[in-house]
């Protein structure tokens, strides 16, 4: 399979080749606009489909509130807010992503759960989360990010310094088929078309490596089957604890 795969991932790679060229002159840029609207229908569905998935994985957060306090969550590429609805009451929520023209449906996912307190939105990227303090947040979430981060290892660091000690970062996550399945195939021959239509995303990481490498003192990690399209069935879900 490995030779028919690489023939067929140069032959997907030419096809893009015009996609490759708006990419390297900047005019990608334009779909940063446009994508905002995409992810808003896309988001709808995922979480129709992957609402008790969301539900379980989420309802852990409370463990990490500190006694008499309110949990304060960092979300790194929050999108169009899509998380929101599965945060407890009164949760302290900072949202964070590099993509600026998400403003419209933040405010209505924001709206529209609005028994939580939202601190403030920074524009900003999981491997730089600057202007985010050190040890200052109780739980960081992100869904569907990794899979679009440049460099995993560095926003796992990032998560770590400004979780404060004893708290978590709650992940689900789309990854790479087993090596023996069609979907391992198709995954990556079909992975320079989906790059550009899923702004950026990497369909074939194996992310829960990352996660194991991290200096995380505990992890919880598990493989699930998401009852999706083939390619983005394999699924790891759960939380690191700092
Ligand atoms: C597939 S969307 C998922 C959005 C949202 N978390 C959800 O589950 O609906 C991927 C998100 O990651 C953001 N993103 C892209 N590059 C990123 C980076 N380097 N750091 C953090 N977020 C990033 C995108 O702007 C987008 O909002």
């Amino acid at each position: 399979m490995t030779l028919a795969m690489k023939f067929w991932t140069v032959v997907f790679n030419v096809l893009c080749l015009p996609l490759h060229v708006m990419y390297s002159v900047g005019l990608y840029n334009i779909y940063k606009r446009i994508f905002p609207m995409c992810l808003y229908r896309i988001s709808k569905n995922y979480n129709k489909k992957m609402h008790d998935k969301k539900t379980e994985l989420f309802r852990s957060l409370t463990q990490f509130t500190k006694p008499g306090g309110r949990l304060t969550l960092l979300e790194i590429g929050c999108g169009t807010g899509a998380n929101f609805q599965y945060y407890p009451d009164g949760c302290k929520v900072i949202c964070t992503d590099p993509n600026p023209h998400f403003e419209k449906y933040l405010q209505k996912s924001m709206a529209d759960n609005d028994q939580l307190s939202y601190e403030r939105f920074v524009v900003a990227t999981g491997e730089d989360l600057g202007s985010i303090e050190d040890e200052s947040v109780d739980v960081v979430a992100c869904t569907l990010v990794l899979c679009t981060v440049n460099d995993i290892p560095q926003t796992l660091r990032e998560v770590h310094r400004v979780l404060r000690p004893g708290g978590a970062f709650f992940f689900l996550e789309h990854v790479v088929a087993n090596p023996s399945t069609w979907a391992f195939f198709f995954q990556h021959v079909l992975q320079p078309l989906w790059y550009y239509f899923g702004d950026g995303c990497e369909i074939t990481r194996a992310t829960w490596k990352n996660l194991e490498e991290a200096r995380f003192s505990d992890l919880k990690l598990r493989h699930i089957d998401a009852p999706l399209f083939v390619l983005m069935k394999p699924h790891i879900v759960g939380y690191a604890v700092k």
